[in-house]
């Protein structure tokens, strides 16, 4: 039977049907919508609109039917209900028969459906919270391991200054520590409860909103039906959460394709992670990563697709907002599995120390030093600045590092460069130097790293 039978005489299309359905894929909301319905039913009891028998029944049969779904949630897909609101609705009253007609009075599947999903997000939300500070203390183990690997920063992706792979562990943590902030504010919005708008504009009969809020872990209840019943703003958040989260993925992937490039070759990806060619013998490609670095792109789709669902949409509820689900379930899902993957990948690199080192020395990644070093001795920084530029050509001519040149041959440029010289343009006199908060100094590092721990290790 359909829920809207009486008013209609003829049978729905089959190929209509088939299109307004979404039990394909709002089955995986079956758990929510058992526990709303839990909460639901215990509400009506209290406005006395069933007695306690009749809620104590319907509460045993959802009970057992959370059961039946949690061994197999597939099982759900071989009926041909129209959503997962009717489907449980369908399994109650098979389970317990007329009672479970009563379980709809002054509910709606308008106020059933965002319930259902704010749930949903929820729980995934904890889950996401928790992966991002999986990566994280990964990230932190790595940084405190490699304090000592100095390689090449990159501008333009042209080797800029020294760094250390500490430092670039410790900026993708700022990244993903900004995007956990940004899921706690999601969670922040989203949590009040719609159920009891009703269709549109409230339920007719007594409810007291806010209880039922509570029961069902919110902080309070919606303020206007109207809105609650077509607000995906939360929809919107996290998929926007997740784009920007996906974006600091992509770049970490980017990063580290590079540094396994036989170009860069300043690490090594295990073979737990990566695959060969089938063609080529010597290949051992970076797929984990590019598949992370090429997924960003379906979790933006999702984004701009749920954004232009909601584009002058009238209010209130209209059936555009099924079109909220399948994408906000395929980029969760995405991200969460990038997040995992990253952690792994990260468990699976080997750092080459002394091709980082030697990376960083051969860049000219020093040659703000130099110039650092013309201010100290009295020219202006525009001065030294060209100077510095003359002696990388010179040294880029005879094919050496700074450090390889005669101070004669930097004499040839300016008389103030003295012997001395040769200790300010190290690799290690570059990083020590950089001690203002945010810089590369090994002291800044480790203040950070003891940070970061104290944050990360409190969950
Ligand atoms: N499957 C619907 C959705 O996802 C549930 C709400 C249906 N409401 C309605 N008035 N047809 O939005």
């Amino acid at each position: 039977m359909t829920l809207w039978g009486g008013r209609f005489i003829d049978k729905s299309d089959k190929l209509f049907k088939k299109f307004n359905t979404s039990l394909s894929f709002d089955y995986i909301l079956a758990e929510e919508d058992i526990t709303a319905s839990i909460s639901w039913s215990k509400i009506l009891l209290k406005s006395n609109i069933i007695n306690k028998k009749e809620q104590i029944k319907i509460e045993h049969a959802l009970i057992e039917l959370l059961q039946e779904i949690k061994n197999n949630s597939k099982n759900i897909l071989l009926s041909n209900c129209e959503d997962i609101h009717s489907w449980v609705e369908e399994k109650l009253i098979d389970k317990i028969g007329e009672l479970g007609k009563k379980l709809h009075t002054g509910r709606s599947r308008n106020d059933q459906i965002t319930t259902d999903l704010k749930l949903w997000c929820k729980k995934i939300i904890h889950i996401l919270l928790n992966n991002i500070i999986k990566l994280q203390k990964r990230l932190i183990i790595l940084a405190e391991s490699n304090k000592h690997v100095i390689m090449p920063g990159y501008t333009h992706l042209q080797r800029a200054q020294p760094i250390t792979f500490s430092y670039w562990c410790l900026a993708y943590i700022e990244m993903l520590t900004r995007d956990f902030s940004r899921l706690e504010d999601v969670l922040k919005r989203l949590n009040t409860s719609p159920l009891g708008s009703g269709a549109l504009s409230g339920t007719a009969w007594k409810i007291d909103r806010e209880v039922l809020a509570l029961s069902l872990g919110f902080n309070s209840a919606t303020n206007n039906a109207l809105d609650s019943v077509s607000d995906r703003d939360y929809v919107i958040e996290l998929l926007s959460s997740a784009s920007i989260s996906m974006m600091h993925l992509s770049r970490l992937s980017e990063d580290i394709i590079f540094f396994n490039s036989g170009e860069a070759n300043f690490i090594e990806l295990s073979d737990a992670i990566t695959s060969g060619s089938s063609l080529m013998p010597q290949k051992k490609n970076p797929d984990a990563l590019e598949l992370i670095r090429a997924k960003c792109g379906r979790v933006y789709g999702s984004l701009v697709s749920i954004l232009v669902v909601l584009k002058s949409l009238p209010l209130s509820y209209n059936k555009d907002l099924q079109e909220d689900k399948e994408g906000l379930f395929d980029s969760i899902k995405t991200w969460n599995d990038c997040l995992c993957m990253t952690i792994l990948v990260l468990k699976n690199i080997k750092i080459k120390y002394d091709i980082c080192r030697q990376a960083a020395e051969e860049g000219y990644s020093n040659a703000t030093e130099l110039a650092d070093y013309l201010v100290k001795k009295g020219l202006t920084f525009r001065e030294a600045h060209h100077i510095s530029g003359q002696i990388v050509l010179h040294a880029i001519k005879v094919q050496k590092p700074l450090h390889a040149l005669k101070l004669s041959t930097f004499h040839i440029y300016s008389n103030l460069i003295e012997n001395d010289i040769y200790q300010n343009i190290t690799l290690e006199s570059c990083l020590e130097k950089r001690i203002s908060k945010g810089g590369v100094a090994p002291h800044q590092v480790d203040k950070e790293i003891i940070k970061v721990k104290k944050r990360l290790y409190v969950f």
